[in-house]
């Protein structure tokens, strides 16, 4: 169904696979806009509630943006495609279902990137984290600048990006860039097990975290009053009253997914 991608759907899991295992599953136009069109499915597919995104073969999450594809860009072409990765990446980042990257061996430049829009990060203790675009005389163009500096803070951020250092898993794990590092056999299962009990939990509050912890990179807005707005929009849903009747009849939950 999209050229570049393999997608399966378990549990209202849907498993998204970046599908170039010869060019360690860099990213060209291709890959830009199966992704845009996966996710408009992931938004609008009631069976699916949570995302996990990893790379096609052992080797590599995703190694970069496509070099070959932009070698002979233009200033204006260089414009356009930056712009085209921070709409796919912006709609991963805002998507109101949770999405885990599975970071199953390079995570580098436009990798690292797409991992860093995810919600949640799970590396296996294979993966490999940079941003080395400075040795080809680049910067990163699809967020990189700002996610990293505000996952791992401006300073450590700022190293990385001038050394193009390559980090190992653990390495990640120290500086936050990931939650849990695990055995390349049990990648995909922590992944699941987490989205497992995110499922159980209430899908519209879940959206509602989404929209509130992304207001902070929104410098259009304060965090804070995007944070009562999102609160306040949970009293009006019927999960919300459904939750809190549950706790107090001392019963679980019954979350339905609802919009
Ligand atoms: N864009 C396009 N093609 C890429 C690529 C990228 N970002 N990363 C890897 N490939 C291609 C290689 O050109 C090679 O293709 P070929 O077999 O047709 O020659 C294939 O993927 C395998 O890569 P190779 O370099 O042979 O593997 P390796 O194990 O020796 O090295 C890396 C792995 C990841 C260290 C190396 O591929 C690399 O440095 N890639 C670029 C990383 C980068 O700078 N990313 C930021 C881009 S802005």
């Amino acid at each position: 169904m999209y050229p570049t991608l393999l997608t399966s759907l378990q549990d209202n899991i849907l498993t998204i696979t970046i599908n170039r295992p010869d060019k360690l599953n860099a990213l060209n136009k291709q890959v830009f806009d199966d992704l845009d069109a996966v996710f408009d499915e992931v938004y609008t597919n009631v069976e699916i509630r949570s995302v996990i995104i990893t790379g096609s073969g052992s080797k590599s999450f995703v190694a970069g943006a496509d070099i070959l594809e932009f070698k002979d860009f233009t200033q204006e072409q260089g414009k356009r495609l930056s712009e085209r990765g921070h709409e796919v990446f912006f709609k991963i980042e805002n998507s109101p279902k949770p999405v885990i990257a599975a970071v199953n061996g390079f995570a580098l430049g436009g990798g690292c990137e797409l991992a860093m829009s995810c919600h949640i990060r799970i590396a296996s203790r294979n993966a490999k984290f940079g941003q080395p675009e400075v040795n080809l005389g680049l910067i990163p163009g699809y967020g990189g600048t700002q996610r990293l500096a505000h996952l791992i803070g401006k300073a450590k951020a700022l190293e990385l990006l001038f050394s193009a250092a390559i980090i190992n898993a653990e390495e990640a794990l120290n500086l936050k860039l990931v939650n849990y590092v695990v055995e390349e056999s049990e990648l995909i299962n922590k992944a699941t097990e987490l989205l497992q009990l995110i499922n159980t939990k209430s899908a519209h509050a879940i959206a509602q975290c989404v929209v509130a912890a992304n207001a902070v990179l929104d410098k259009r807005k304060s965090g804070y009053s995007v944070e009562a707005d999102t609160f306040a929009i949970c009293f009006q849903s019927p999960e919300m009253k459904e939750g809190v009747s549950a706790f107090l009849e001392k019963r679980k939950p019954n979350f339905k997914a609802t919009k």
